[in-house]
C-alpha cells in the first residue's frame, strides 16, 4: 500500500511540474496579408465553415477549449496543429505558387469527399464542426470553383 502512495504521490507532483511548461500558444493577433480570403473569392458560409471546421488547425489563430491549457493535452494539440499548419495553413494561403494552392484545394476536395477532415478526435469533442452533407456540398463545389478560376488564370 505504502508503494502505490508514493508512485500517485510522484505522479500528482509529475502532473503539476509539467504544467509549468506552456508551450507557444498559436495565437496570433496578427492581420494575415495571405489569408485566403484575399486571394479567392469566399462566398461567408464557405468563411464560417473553415472557421468553425478548420482553423484551430489550419491557421495561425486557435481557440482553445479550458482543458486545452492542461498537460499533455497541450502538447497533443499542438503537435497536431503543428503538422496541420506544416501540409495547409489557410492565413499563408496567398504565399503559395498557385500550382500549390490548386493542389491545395484539390486536397481539400477529397478530404470532405472522404470525410477524412475534420479529425474525428476533434470532432468527437467539437461537435459542431461535424459538417453537414448540405456544408460538405458548398466546400466541395467552392474548391471546385476556385480551382477552376486559378485554372483560367493561370493559363492567360
Ligand atoms: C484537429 C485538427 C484539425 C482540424 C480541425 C482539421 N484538420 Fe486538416 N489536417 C490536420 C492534420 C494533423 C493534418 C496533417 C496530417 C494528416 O494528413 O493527417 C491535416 C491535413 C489536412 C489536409 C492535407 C493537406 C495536404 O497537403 O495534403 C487537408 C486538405 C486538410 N487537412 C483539410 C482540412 C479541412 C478542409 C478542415 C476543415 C473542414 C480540416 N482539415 C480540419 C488536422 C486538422
Amino acid at each position: 500500500m505504502k508503494g502505490i502512495k508514493k508512485i500517485s504521490l510522484g505522479l500528482l507532483v509529475v502532473f503539476i511540474m509539467i504544467q509549468l511548461i506552456q508551450p507557444a500558444r498559436n495565437q496570433s493577433g496578427q492581420v494575415m496579408p495571405n489569408d485566403i480570403s484575399k486571394v479567392l473569392a469566399m462566398p461567408e458560409e464557405v468563411q464560417g465553415i473553415l472557421k468553425k471546421a478548420c482553423y484551430d488547425c489550419h491557421s495561425n489563430h486557435t481557440d482553445y477549449p479550458w482543458y486545452g491549457y492542461i498537460q499533455p493535452i497541450h502538447w497533443f494539440m499542438n503537435a497536431h496543429i503543428q503538422s496541420a499548419k506544416q501540409q495547409l495553413n489557410f492565413n499563408e494561403f496567398g504565399s503559395y505558387s498557385p500550382r500549390k494552392q490548386q493542389n491545395k484545394l484539390r486536397s481539400v476536395e477529397n478530404s470532405l469527399k472522404e470525410g477524412t477532415m475534420p479529425l474525428s478526435s476533434y470532432t468527437l469533442i467539437h461537435r459542431n464542426a461535424v459538417l453537414s452533407d448540405a456544408e460538405k456540398k458548398i466546400m466541395i463545389n467552392w474548391a471546385q470553383d476556385s480551382k477552376d478560376s486559378l485554372n483560367k488564370r493561370i493559363s492567360n
